[in-house]
């Protein structure tokens, strides 16, 4: 088992008033797998993407990644344990206007500082641009690319660490229904040819549907 949650519950709050988000959720994520997290707006399917992914602290609960206690982890091994081993897709591409589809896809590479050549860094963000269907759009900046090519770029930016998983909220939001079943294609091929695991939050029943797995979230608990 990769991802295993339990009892994890989430509150906020807002001037003064206490909003209890997630109520005790558990689940278990096995490596390899391709889940989808559904439910309606407001269920609590973003935040706890963001415990998952070590992005957001629980009021109560755990997180095992790989048998670690993510949050009995200190801040600064958190965000190692973040870099280094998850990847996330956002609704929003976040990629870096003045950078090519190749420099954005190897910034996290390149701002981990180890010690490889810049060359091989390159080669690497190469494959992976053909891999998300992208070899000719190398030298692209985001403003020359489509919606969905974009999305795919930045699917390739979160795999440059090699992740164990990768996090996905709404990849396919902003995007018109055949270029999000391209994105969701590459993210069930990258499953299929490489085992990647991966969870995808999405309101779309269709997308949903293709996955090996499906957690349905409402009012902060799991449904089914
Ligand atoms: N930082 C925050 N401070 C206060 N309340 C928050 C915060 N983040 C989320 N919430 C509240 O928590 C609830 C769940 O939010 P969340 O973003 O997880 O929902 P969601 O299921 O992802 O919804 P959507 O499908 O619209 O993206 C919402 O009612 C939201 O207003
Ligand atoms: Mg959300």
């Amino acid at each position: 088992m990769l991802i295993e949650a339990s009892n994890i519950h989430k509150t906020y709050k807002e001037a003064g008033y206490l909003l209890h988000v997630l109520k005790g959720i558990d689940l278990k994520i096995d490596a390899a797998q391709v889940i989808a997290v559904v439910g309606p707006s407001g269920a609590g399917k973003s935040t706890l993407l963001h415990i998952l992914g070590a992005l957001d602290v629980p009021n109560q609960g755990q997180v095992y990644f790989n048998g670690q206690d993510v949050y009995g982890l200190n801040d600064k091994e958190r965000s190692l344990l973040r870099n280094s081993q998850m990847g996330f897709v956002f609704q929003a591409y976040h990629l870096l206007p003045e950078l090519t589809a190749l420099e954005n896809v190897i910034l996290p590479a390149m701002v981990k500082n180890n010690s490889r050549k810049t060359s091989a860094i390159e080669f690497d963000g190469v494959k992976l641009l053909e891999k998300v269907g992208l070899g000719q759009r190398v030298s692209h900046r985001p403003n020359q690319l489509s919606g969905g090519e974009q999305q795919r770029v930045a699917i390739a930016r979160s795999l440059m660490n090699s992740p164990k998983v990768v996090f996905c909220d709404e990849p396919t939001g902003n995007l018109d229904s055949q270029s999000g079943a391209m994105v969701i294609d590459v993210l069930l091929n990258l499953n299929k040819i490489s085992g990647q695991t991966v969870v995808i939050v999405t309101h779309d029943q269709a997308i949903a549907k293709r996955t090996q797995k499906i957690i349905y979230i409402k009012d902060g608990m799991l449904e089914g």
